[in-house]
């Protein structure tokens, strides 16, 4: 018998167990713009197929913890393996390690001047040497399952921001990767458009396709992730189970962040 696929991106769901492969491993990262130590230290493994959510205050080095891994920031010591090789390691060009990781970012960063379609289809015809109509049927399929084939003609600025960041859902699925970073993907959402598309991050969680999400979407991390790994200053300082971070955070950090977020009015001054 066939194992069973993902309905998005039609990868075998992996069987979840401890024997998991290691899919991104930070080794002792640092990273330092100037004289800001800004990634400190870091040392964390994500799992094949798992759901990882990054969370902490603004600047605490999120964004540039998950940009490391497809280089889009070089790191300044130490080392990062994704799906068994170093980023450093010269047998892999940056071009085959960036079709390996799909990014999705806050503002959508989709290609105004193409239509839905054609911001789909870009890169596997570019970087795949897909042919037009292979590339075609499959943004199609894609767009099927994000819930939007009725605007494959339309271009970005024709579509909310909930649509926007569906395609650009859709657009990091069609180069096939196995790894799916999210950097705030709901955050410049009106609030009626996040759940479309934590929708469509639930429905692609544990896929097989492995996904860490920097978010502040508690309700999402609770429910979706695997682990949830809290950042500040640049350091990691609590990681744990979803079900352990949120009912039983050990740092102070941990336990004020989380009140803000779900409590915003009435945080305890004896955690500040
Ligand atoms: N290209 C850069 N040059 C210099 N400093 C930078 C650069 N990018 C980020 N920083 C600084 O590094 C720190 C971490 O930034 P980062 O964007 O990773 O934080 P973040 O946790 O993602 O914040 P936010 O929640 O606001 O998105 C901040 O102090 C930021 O000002
Ligand atoms: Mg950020």
């Amino acid at each position: 018998m066939q194992p069973p696929r993902c309905h998005i991106c039609k990868m075998i769901k992996p069987k979840f167990s401890d024997k998991l492969q290691k899919m991104i491993e930070f080794k002792q990262v640092n990273k330092h713009f100037g004289s800001l130590h800004v990634l400190q230290n870091i040392n964390l493994t994500v799992k094949e197929g798992e759901v990882t959510v990054i969370c902490g205050p603004s600047g605490s080095g999120k964004s540039t913890l998950i940009r490391t891994i497809n280089q889009l920031e070089a790191i300044s010591a130490g080392d990062i393996w994704v799906d068994g090789k170093s980023i450093f390691d010269p047998t892999r060009s940056l071009n085959a390690l960036r079709k390996e990781i799909g990014f999705v970012f806050q503002q959508f960063n989709l290609y105004p001047h193409l239509s839905v379609l054609e911001n789909i289809t870009l890169a596997p015809r570019k970087l795949n040497n897909l042919s037009a109509a292979a590339a075609e049927t499959k943004a199609l399929e894609l767009l099927e399952q994000v819930g939007l084939s009725d605007k494959r003609h339309q271009y970005p600025a024709q579509l909310s921001g909930g649509q926007q960041q569906r395609v650009a859902i859709a657009r990091a699925l069609a180069m096939e990767p196995r790894v799916l970073l999210f950097d705030e993907p709901t955050s410049a959402l009106d609030p009626e458009m996040i759940g479309e598309v934590l929708s469509v991050m639930k429905k692609l969680a544990h896929s097989g396709i492995t996904m860490m999400v920097v978010t502040h979407e508690m309700g999402f991390a609770r429910e979706v992730s695997d682990q949830v790994v809290f950042i500040d200053h640049g350091q990691i300082i609590e990681q744990a189970d979803p079900h352990t971070f949120f009912h039983n955070p050990q740092h102070p950090r941990a336990k004020q962040f989380l009140q803000q977020l779900l409590n915003p009015l009435h945080v305890q001054e004896v955690l500040l």
